[in-house]
């Protein structure tokens, strides 16, 4: 058949238009269901502490996806900047994902122990007091309001019904383990028992005796990126 009498019909032109989608569609979807898991299991990987999650919550809440993606691609030029690209692990227990779709300011996915708490806390308050350049707004209010953590065990419930693996313990105890996180010195032998022994217990925003917003958030930026050990992450071969 010659090309011209494709061109010429609209309705042959439809139809070979679909068939053509339809193998595309196919040859991209089929694979998936043979595949054993679509996301690759690795070590290390936790759902958040309760204080991160508020920290989460608030990174939404100030749009910081705005401006900020949380996943660095797997190319060359990417990788020498931010560290090792991101795996589909590392966002599986982020509800909404932080992806994001635009970089007005660096990738975020491998922040975590990149600054010091007190870098955060001064850059938060302005950026430019760090970064003279800095186009980033400032976030002052963070380190004023003190953290709403009223409603923590719901949260933490939605994300166990949609596979966030909390246990009943880990729920139990939200808020003794966000006060075990957030103050230093305190008692967070069960935080550490319930979560990862590795959980940093630091004075996140710089004012011991109060629980902020800025604690939330710099517990969170600190942790992001630093659960998977790529000392002993290979690459399963595809
Ligand atoms: C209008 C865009 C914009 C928004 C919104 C924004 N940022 Fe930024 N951010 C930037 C830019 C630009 C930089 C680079 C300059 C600097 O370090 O301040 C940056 C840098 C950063 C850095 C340092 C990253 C690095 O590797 O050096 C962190 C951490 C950060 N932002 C966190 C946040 C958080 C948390 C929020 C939300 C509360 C936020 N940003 C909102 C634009 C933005």
């Amino acid at each position: 058949m010659k090309h011209s009498t494709i061109e010429k019909s609209i309705p042959l032109m439809s139809i070979l238009t679909l068939v053509m989608v339809l193998i595309g569609g196919i040859v991209e979807i089929v694979p998936l269901f043979f595949i054993k898991s679509t996301i690759e299991k690795v070590e290390g990987m936790r759902p958040y502490t309760p204080l991160e999650l508020r920290g989460q919550d608030i990174y939404v809440r100030e749009g910081c996806y705005n401006c900020h993606s949380q996943m660095i691609r797997p190319f060359r030029d990417e990788q020498e900047r931010y560290g090792h690209y991101s795996l589909a692990a590392e966002s599986m227990y982020d509800h909404p994902f932080q992806w994001g779709s635009k970089r007005t300011g660096p990738d975020l996915a491998r922040v975590g122990g990149k600054y010091s708490n007190l870098w955060h806390q001064a850059h938060m308050k302005n950026p430019r007091d760090v970064v003279p350049e800095s186009v980033m707004p400032a976030y002052p209010w963070l380190a004023e309001n003190d953290l709403d953590y009223g409603n923590i065990k719901k949260r933490m419930e939605v994300l166990q019904l949609v596979g966030v693996p909390y246990s009943q313990e880990q729920i139990d105890n939200a808020v003794e383990d966000l006060k075990a996180q957030a103050i230093p010195d305190s008692d967070s032998d069960g935080l550490l028992a319930r979560y990862d022994e590795k959980v940093p217990l630091e004075d996140f925003d710089g004012e011991p005796a109060r629980i902020t917003e800025l604690d939330a958030m710099v517990a969170y930026l600190q942790i992001l990126g630093t659960m998977v050990d790529f000392s002993s992450y290979q690459a399963q071969a595809r």
